[in-house]
């Protein structure tokens, strides 16, 4: 089924200007990008972006990384897009990552992961939304 998922390039990838090759590798996998744009969350976005781990103990740490400098988010469609971006993204622990995936690649930290990706197709819908109007 082709569906529609929400990609982000995290500040600690663009801080380490692989940007390229990370947008590369999603048009080599063959999704198309329907919408791009960069963006410096605040912290307060970051924290609503992050909602559903409100709870966790990473949640302050992880909503300051998010707001620590630029992202780039993109809207990604294809083929079962949401779980085939995940499958590229990796583990969200880079040193579990499989070789050759986007974490696996360019992560640091299972916080700098380098890449975000909607877990479901609900997410994905209103993760989409948070970031570009209809
Ligand atoms: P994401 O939502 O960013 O695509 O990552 P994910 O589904 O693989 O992982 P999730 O459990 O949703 O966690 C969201 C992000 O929080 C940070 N994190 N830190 N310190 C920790 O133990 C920890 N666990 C998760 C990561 O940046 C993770 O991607
Ligand atoms: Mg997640």
């Amino acid at each position: 089924m082709v569906e529609r998922t929400l990609a982000i390039i995290k500040p600690d990838a663009v801080k380490k200007r692989v940007i390229g090759p990370i947008i590369q590798r999603v048009e080599e996998e063959g999704f198309r990008i329907l919408n791009i744009k960069m963006v410096h969350l605040t912290k307060d976005e970051a924290k609503g972006f992050y909602i559903v781990h409100k709870d966790r103990p990473f949640y302050p740490s992880l909503t300051d990384f998010m707001s620590s400098g630029e992202a780039v988010v993109l809207l990604l469609e294809g083929e079962d897009a949401i779980a085939r971006w995940r499958e590229v993204m990796g583990a969200t622990d880079p040193a579990a990552a499989k070789p050759g995936t986007v974490r696996r690649l360019f992560g640091f930290s299972v916080e700098r992961n380098a890449v975000h990706g909607s877990d479901a197709s609900a997410t994905a819908d209103w993760e989409i939304s948070y970031f570009f109007k209809k």
